[in-house]
């Protein structure tokens, strides 16, 4: 083999100006992320040196650019002073050489193998994505050493690395805000980094148009822009907020993603999720208009005309010019949410339903995907949507993207169509992380873990159907999240769905990414990625206290430092740190906050923990089992005063529950009597509703889990003396499926649902 070119001769400065901890990989590359299929670590490491360099073989355009690209992270890593050019062709590699090589011996674009040896570094790919990946793992391993002339080694190790799956992608909205050219390709960067190698790129929505049409100005100048709502939104015009992508600035993102082995596949959504095309061109619609592009979130009945030409002619046409930008396989038509209520009521869309002889309005949205689908084709491109085209009949060539859960993947996949799976209960990053103050809660929560433990290939599938599971796509959607909150909601799930995506199943281990992660948020930092900082957790059990409680923190993050008042302010950098458990006497609102080494910090996380004098029993005689029950109706958002009512149903009831009463519609609930605890001590009530609850002992509120909301659970405790004490309980339900649950724990009982034994009344 030989060794043609030097591409760069790198000059190394020393450690003190980078990473503050230990980085990289010390015990043998076992904290990269996501992890190699295989790792050997071997005794001893490369140090880099001020002349180390970097040699390509064979000499071509396209492996140059990824030695270039390495030499760039290296001079970015380390601060070089700049490179040196030579030229020199040994036929053995030379010592103190990083060497790219390309060889036909592996089959597979994306794998690479990567051998760090004493004297040389070693880096042999298929095709020079192989190589890419082969960089971003060796950035992951470059590691701060005093011993070393530059200040940096990697560890001698032998790495065989390939991807389990081919499609590794992330979606980014750029409808609901629009981000810039720039943040466009750091995300491009940060995907690189992580080895994902699809960018969706959402480019039209009902609150905004994207993407410069030529052929239809009125999409970039009236489509892309709507009425501000908050004074963060910019760039604006006017009152207007928004912004698109000129072709130039598409042709330089999709160059960018090109040279970072990431495809872009553009989304242009039909026939719903189109207020920005139809405010632009209400002649698009079924009623003609007029729109302003949306503001409200949520799905909208404006969509395109199913039984117009012109709609099918616009957005050929639309297709066209993508086609044209975006050399990717796939185009993304959405075809999610649409509403059929205008196509209901349009004698356009009735008419073609009849001369097509469709049964309904979900045959004819398979009639738009099919001939959208026939035109892509037409061109050489293939369609994907989500997982609203199989309803009405899947289009002969689509790829479905199941979202709705996984029954779509399974439903295609058995069809012999392809699938990216993205479910959200694993894969929407627009949830919040955690149910914790300051994250949105409209949408649900997914978390690190969960992110995690996610499998692609539902475990339904024969071999053969599993083949046509292409990988996996984590999807941000911003309605909630404008440019500077991305990070933030992207990492570190991103960096879990990465693994999931390239690593095989068999290694997959909760702990050892955890492990890894440690090591990664340096890497995040220095990528000045600004992700999620988990707060502090309260892992005493206890809120409440009779004389005296310690209460013990914990940072899960398992970095910075936690800060802590007593005073109910928000913990500042002038706060005390948090040195260990704290022993408080008196009703206190404690709040705690993670600070990073580099000043970013977390929410706030906040606790009551309530100083109370144990409640005594009352005496009761002559009770009878069970608790008293009364119905009532109406429609409420709250619970109301029940005293003020007139019950339409009494009577009793042997434990709390919904059986034999009222389960739907529009009513309330109130159970009474009495609960006898054996034990003197502290008592924690659950109170599990849809919709609001509310428990009290006595007087005193325990559980507050009223309002309007899904099933959700929410706990309070109560100290008490033993024997028996008032217990009422409220719930109400606002239409829709109705839940209540009601458990209980103490001194020598574990949390079980409330039994009959201990209700009186
Ligand atoms: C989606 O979340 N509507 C695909
Ligand atoms: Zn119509």
């Amino acid at each position: 083999m030989r060794w043609l070119t030097i591409v760069a001769v790198v000059a190394m400065i020393g450690p003190e100006t980078m990473f503050a901890n230990e980085l990289g990989a010390r015990d043998g590359g076992s904290t990269v992320i996501p992890r190699p299929a295989e790792v050997t670590p071997l005794a001893g490491q490369f140090e880099l040196t001020a002349t180390t360099r970097i040699a390509v073989n064979p000499d071509g355009a396209e492996v140059r650019a990824v030695a270039e690209y390495l030499a760039e992270t290296l001079r970015e890593c380390v601060r070089s002073t700049g490179g040196q050019f030579a030229p020199w062709s040994p036929d053995e590699q030379p010592p103190d050489t990083i060497a790219l090589a390309l060889t036909d011996e592996m089959p597979d674009a994306e794998s690479y193998v990567l051998e760090v040896a004493e004297r040389h570094v070693r880096l042999t790919a298929g095709q020079p994505r192989g190589l890419f990946y082969g960089v971003q793992t060796l950035r992951q391993l470059l590691q701060q050493d005093a011993a070393a002339e530059s200040g940096w080694s990697i560890p001698a190790l032998h790495i065989q690395d390939q991807p389990r799956y081919r499609w590794r992608g992330m979606l980014l909205d750029c409808g609901r805000h629009f981000m810039s050219k720039e943040f466009v390709k750091r995300y491009i960067d940060l995907l690189a980094y992580h080895k994902m190698n699809v960018l969706h790129w959402h480019l039209t929505e009902d609150q905004g148009w994207r993407i410069e049409i030529r052929k239809y100005p009125k999409l970039a100048e009236i489509g892309a822009w709507r009425k501000a709502t908050r004074e963060s939104e910019q760039p604006r015009r006017g009152d207007m907020y928004g912004g698109y992508y000129t072709q130039a600035d598409v042709r330089e993102i999709v160059a960018y993603a090109q040279s970072r082995f990431v495809t872009i596949v553009p989304e242009i959504e039909l026939p719903g999720h189109s207020g920005g095309a139809l405010a632009a061109y209400p002649e698009l619609s079924c009623t003609g208009g007029p729109f302003e592009v949306c503001t409200p979130w949520g799905v909208h009945s404006e969509v395109y005309c199913a039984g117009s030409d012109q709609v099918f002619t616009f957005l050929e046409d639309v297709l066209a010019e993508v086609i044209e930008l975006f050399p990717s396989e796939f185009i993304h038509i959405g075809g999610d949410e649409c509403p059929k209520v205008r196509w209901e009521e349009c004698p356009k869309c009735q008419a073609r339903l009849k001369a097509e002889g469709l049964e309904n309005e979900h045959e004819l949205q398979s009639y738009f995907i099919r001939r959208i689908e026939k035109y892509l084709n037409s061109q050489g491109r293939r369609l994907i949507g989500w997982d609203e085209i199989l309803e009405g009949g899947l289009a002969p060539n689509a790829t479905v993207q199941s979202w709705r859960g996984m029954s779509g993947a399974i439903a295609a996949a058995t069809a012999g169509h392809d699938v990216v799976s993205s479910p959200t209960s694993h894969c929407y990053l627009d949830y919040a992380q955690l149910r914790a103050a300051g994250e949105p809660t409209q949408m649900g929560f997914v978390d690190l873990e969960t992110c995690y433990s996610f499998e692609p290939t539902p475990a339904q599938l024969t071999p053969e159907q599993a083949r046509h599971v292409l990988g996996l796509e984590g999807n941000m959607w911003t309605e909630h999240a404008p440019q500077n909150r991305i990070d933030w909601q992207v990492f570190p799930r991103l960096c879990a769905l990465a693994e999931v995506a390239w690593s095989p199943l068999g290694g997959r281990d909760w702990n050892d990414f955890q492990r890894r992660m440690a090591t990664h948020y340096q890497r995040l930092d220095e990528l000045g990625v600004t992700y999620f900082v988990e707060p502090p957790q309260c892992v005493t059990a206890d809120r409440v206290f009779a004389e005296s409680i310690i209460v013990e923190l914990a940072n899960p993050l398992k970095r910075g430092r936690m800060r802590y008042t007593s005073d109910g302010t928000d913990p500042t950098e002038e706060s005390p740190f948090y040195a260990g458990p704290l022993r408080l006497t008196k009703t206190t609102v404690l709040k705690a906050r993670t600070f990073l080494p580099n000043g970013r910090s977390s929410n706030v996380a906040e606790w009551r923990v309530r100083c109370l004098t144990p409640r005594p029993p009352v005496e009761v005689t002559d009770v009878e089992a069970g608790l008293t029950f009364a119905c009532y109706e109406g429609s409420w958002r709250e619970l109301p005063d029940f005293d003020q009512l007139t019950p339409t149903w009494t009577g009793t009831a042997a434990t709390i529950d919904l059986a034999d009463r009222p389960r739907a519609g529009h009513f309330g609930v109130v159970f009474s009597g009495y609960i006898e605890v054996p034990r003197d001590g502290t008592y924690t009530f659950a109170l599990t509703s849809d919709d609001g609850s509310r428990l009290r002992v006595g007087s005193d509120l325990v559980v507050d889990n009223d309002g309007l909301h899904g099933k959700r659970t929410e706990r309070g405790q109560i100290i008490l003396e033993a024997g028996r004490h008032p217990l009422k309980v409220e719930f109400f339900q606002a239409g829709g499926p109705s839940g209540l649950d009601v458990h209980y724990a103490g001194p020598g009982i574990v949390e079980q649902p409330i039994p009959a034994a201990v209700l009186w009344h």
